[in-house]
């Protein structure tokens, strides 16, 4: 099995020298390519679609925000005893064992992405994992304020669900969350950060009421603001209208566990971007091994 697909990878090689070829449309191909350790070219074309698709003048929009939910739910139902396993697979958009994980409660509203992400997976020959990824990659680093992810290419596609129980409810208690988070590798610091990707976020599920709103005033933006109001509201200070606080935001904003680290966010663009890249990065590799991987951090643009 190994011998031959190691025979399939050389003789691949040496087919990609003698016609020039820089990439075949498979989803092996990127563990082939890291031969030479070079990001596949097909990645500068992804971005350049998704440079239209994920920007709206000069704001990110649904489907940007739509990308970085995806990537969330799909790498980061891991945790740690999972190893080399699930995680970053694809199987929020591919997964039917033992049921259907697009279908989930959870998962609702990652219909649309999933199927776009899916179409482009198979137009430019990448898997499903990857793609899922590096659109969550292109959004951040597009929504105006956001960090360039590291983020290698080289995931395997699974049609294994996810393990239930993974993702964070938004009603859950503090410490709870924390600890979820914690199970996964992530520390204080760290979660805080990652809470303020709900600086670009919306809701339509947690309040159909109030379908649509945002959780910070700038939803365009990927910025600071998110932790000034989220606090603000969490404190009994000011409440924009247009704004819908989630519960787990406000009671993370002032706990124990991770209040200091939330509120270390405000007004500190710069302390932020660094923290959330440093989770982030972490995060877009569970279940994968890095040195299979090929860095595609220069198709980012
Ligand atoms: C305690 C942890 C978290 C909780 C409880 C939580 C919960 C939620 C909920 C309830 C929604 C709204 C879904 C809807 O009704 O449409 C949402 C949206 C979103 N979340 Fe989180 N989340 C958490 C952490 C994260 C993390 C770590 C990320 C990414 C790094 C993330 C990224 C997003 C994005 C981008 C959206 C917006 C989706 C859209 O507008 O289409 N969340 N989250
Ligand atoms: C929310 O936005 C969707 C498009 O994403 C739209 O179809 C729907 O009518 C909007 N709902 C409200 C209450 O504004």
């Amino acid at each position: 099995m190994r011998r031959s697909y190691l025979v399939l990878a050389c003789s691949l090689i040496l087919y990609a020298n003698a016609t020039k070829l820089h990439y075949a449309p498979s989803a092996e191909w990127p563990r082939v390519v890291k031969k030479d350790g070079s990001c596949p070219p097909v990645w500068t074309q992804v971005k350049a679609e998704l440079n239209t698709l994920f920007m709206t003048g000069n704001q990110c929009n649904d489907l940007a925000r739509a990308a970085i939910h995806a990537t969330f739910h799909d790498c980061g139902s891991w945790d740690t005893t999972q190893k080399l396993t699930g995680g970053c697979d694809g199987s929020l958009v591919l997964g039917v064992t033992p049921d259907v994980e697009l279908a989930r409660s959870e998962n609702k509203g990652l219909e649309a992405i999933a199927g776009k992400i899916k179409d482009l997976a198979t137009k430019y020959g990448t898997s499903v994992a990857d793609m899922v990824v590096f659109a969550g990659s292109a959004a951040i680093v597009l929504c105006p304020g956001g960090p360039k992810i590291q983020t290698f290419i080289g995931r395997k596609d699974s049609t294994t669900s996810a393990p239930s129980g993974g993702l964070p409810d938004v009603f859950d208690s503090a410490s709870n969350l924390f600890n979820l988070f914690a199970k996964k590798g992530f520390s204080a610091q760290d979660l805080a950060a990652l809470l303020g990707a709900h600086s670009t976020s919306t809701q339509k599920f947690v309040d159909p009421a109030q379908a649509n709103k945002s959780q910070d005033s700038t939803p365009g933006q990927w910025d600071v603001t998110y932790y000034k109001e989220t606090y603000s509201f969490a404190t009994g200070g000011k409440k924009d209208p247009g704004v819908f606080v989630f519960a787990s935001d406000s009671k993370l904003a002032t706990s124990n566990e991770v209040g200091l680290e939330f509120q270390g966010f405000i007004g500190n663009q710069g302390r932020w971007a660094g923290s959330f890249a440093s989770a982030m990065e972490r995060m877009v590799l569970f279940g994968n091994d890095k040195s299979e991987m090929v860095d595609c951090n220069s198709a980012l643009g």
